[in-house]
């Protein structure tokens, strides 16, 4: 999928999925089930990495994972998370590290926030990089929300996020993910801009939807927002079969002649 193709799904109305991955042998598995669009995404810190968040994903990690998912993918669009720190500084640091997102192998980038990242956008895309723009619950801004928590619930902050999403729009940005922001809110931003917004945690009326692979597979669950729904439980299933084999080479039930070489 590309870019373009990417947009063209507001028209038709056909719905969006994406899903993050983070290595070539996921990225094959997603590529196999139809899904046509990878996130990168930084949250590899916590799901990958095993921090406590995304703040000490580092650019260098992004351009491995970038690299591993970019060099699997033969579809898919794959879209590359600028970690914390990567383009908070300046303009030209920010173009910097998106091209080198976009030298491993990304097809666009991702950042986070409104009004502070505009001209970073502006910029991206006027040198021919695809920006996917994140608002709401922006997780490199944990520290700033004191805790994972539903963004724009009050009229204000409602009408800052709107009012950043057309702005977005117009710096450039291809599309536009909204996490844990109420369905309400969601629905009138999808509504009011051209380009597709794609939902984490914000209902059912965008464009699209994201969801992070290890939660969708129920794989981790350190911690599981009310948004994720898990379609599979392969932590559970990994813990039975690991259980299986270390009693089935204790009481030397594993290997057998079957699995011997003569
Ligand atoms: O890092 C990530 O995986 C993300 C998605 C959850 C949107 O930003």
């Amino acid at each position: 999928m590309t870019v373009p193709e990417f947009q063209r799904h507001k028209l038709t109305g056909k719905k969006l999925v994406v899903v993050t991955a983070y290595d070539a042998l996921f990225t094959r598995i997603v590529e196999q089930a139809g899904i046509e669009a990878i996130l990168v995404g930084d949250s590899l810190g916590v799901v990958v990495q095993g921090k406590k968040d995304t703040l000490t994903v580092t650019m260098d990690e992004m351009v491995y994972h970038t690299r591993l998912v970019a060099g699997a993918a033969d579809q898919a669009l794959v879209i590359a998370d600028m970690p914390f720190m990567s383009y908070q500084v300046s303009v030209e640091e920010a173009v910097r590290n998106a091209g080198r997102l976009i030298q491993a192998g990304a097809a666009a980038v991702k950042l986070e926030g409104g009004a502070p990242v505009m001209d970073r956008v502006h910029t991206m895309t006027r040198v021919g990089i695809p920006v996917m723009g994140h608002l709401g619950m922006t997780p490199q801004s944990v520290n700033q929300y004191g805790g994972y928590k539903v963004q724009g619930k009050n009229g204000a902050r409602a009408d800052a996020l709107l009012a950043d999403a057309k702005a977005l729009e117009s710096a450039g940005a291809f599309s536009l993910v909204l996490e844990a922001v109420p369905a309400g809110l969601a629905k009138s931003i999808t509504q009011t801009i051209s380009i597709p917004t794609i939902g984490i945690g914000a209902g059912p009326h965008c464009d699209g939807q994201v969801l992070v692979l290890y939660d969708l597979l129920g794989l981790f669950d350190d911690f599981v927002p009310k948004f994720v729904k898990p379609y599979a439980h392969l932590k559970a299933d990994a813990l039975q079969a690991l259980r299986r084999y270390k009693e089935e080479v204790e009481c030397q039930k594993f290997p057998t002649d079957l699995e011997s070489y003569h």
